[in-house]
């Protein structure tokens, strides 16, 4: 009988891949993670259709899974039942990543229009890290399609505004000095997976004090944000692959954990300084 370890509680156990079915529902009750919501009301002040915003009743926008990790390798069934099919049960994985000082998070952000608006994230900035620039991070779409509004903020200024159109197994590197803004301009459900730092909080002042991003995507278009001067026109940009980074399209950037080496960068974006700052190119 094949049996797979895993790591609960402190517990070494030990469970057949018979009977794994059985275990993973117990596991899955005892250990379903909540995540965190984000509510109508968090980005009530952020949002173009001001009338709408002002009439329309709270309501869940989206949920975020973090710092989430694979439980086992089982070939051909995912181990939780969550919706973004990870746990947070202790595992190899587990360690590798808290040793690496990165996290990895699942957001899903079902369809909905804000009024004239799509549905988005509040957005934020990153802070500096220690060898002297701002944090990367990279997301990769799992399910539907996501809009990246990246926005360079230098000396109080936004000198850049990119937005990128990501589909399922793109992946896309938020560079150092980017603020950003996940947009889901379709009516599927956006499922989209990050890894990113551990070391920082995220800023988030900065875009509530100009009232949102640098621009909002309507219906059919994109307007700017008048509350932000003398704004760059928006650069539309195309996902690519990094294989340095070991990201390539349609390879899930979750295994990055298996050549720690790749995911590197997300603490120390000052050894692929030129790397990063041609992603948007
Ligand atoms: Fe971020």
């Amino acid at each position: 009988m094949a049996h797979q370890s895993y790591n609960f509680g402190g517990r070494r156990q030990e469970i057949s891949r018979e009977a794994k079915f059985v275990s993973n529902i117990k596991l899955d009750f005892i250990l379903r993670s909540k995540p965190s919501i984000r509510y109508l009301d968090d980005l009530r002040d952020l949002l173009y259709d001001r009338l709408w915003s002002k009439t329309a009743g709270n309501c869940e926008l989206y949920y975020m899974y973090r710092n989430l990790s694979r439980v086992c390798d089982f070939s051909s069934q995912t181990v939780s039942r969550e919706p973004c099919g990870f746990t947070r049960i202790l595992d190899e994985d587990k360690t590798a990543i808290e040793k690496l000082g990165v996290g990895y998070d699942v957001t899903i952000i079902p369809p909905m229009m804000l009024g004239a608006e799509y549905v988005k994230t509040a957005g934020h900035y990153h802070p500096m890290s220690d060898c002297g620039l701002p944090y990367p991070e990279v997301y990769e779409v799992l399910e539907g399609v996501a809009h990246y509004l990246l926005q360079k903020l230098e000396e109080d200024r936004i000198t850049d505004v990119v937005l990128v159109e990501a589909k399922k197994g793109d992946h896309v590197v938020i560079p150092p000095h980017y603020g950003h803004i996940t947009i889901n301009p379709s009516g599927k459900e956006l499922k989209m997976a990050n890894w990113v730092s551990g070391r920082f909080e995220s800023i988030y002042e900065p875009i509530k004090e100009k009232r949102g991003g640098a621009y909002f995507e309507l219906e059919n278009n994109f307007v700017k944000n008048e509350n932000y001067d003398n704004l760059p026109e928006l650069r539309f940009v195309p996902p690519i692959d990094v294989p340095e980074l070991g990201l390539v399209k349609g390879k899930p950037m979750y295994d990055l954990i298996k050549t720690p080496k790749k995911l590197e960068f997300l603490n120390r974006p000052d050894k692929y300084a030129d790397l990063l700052g041609k992603v948007l190119d």
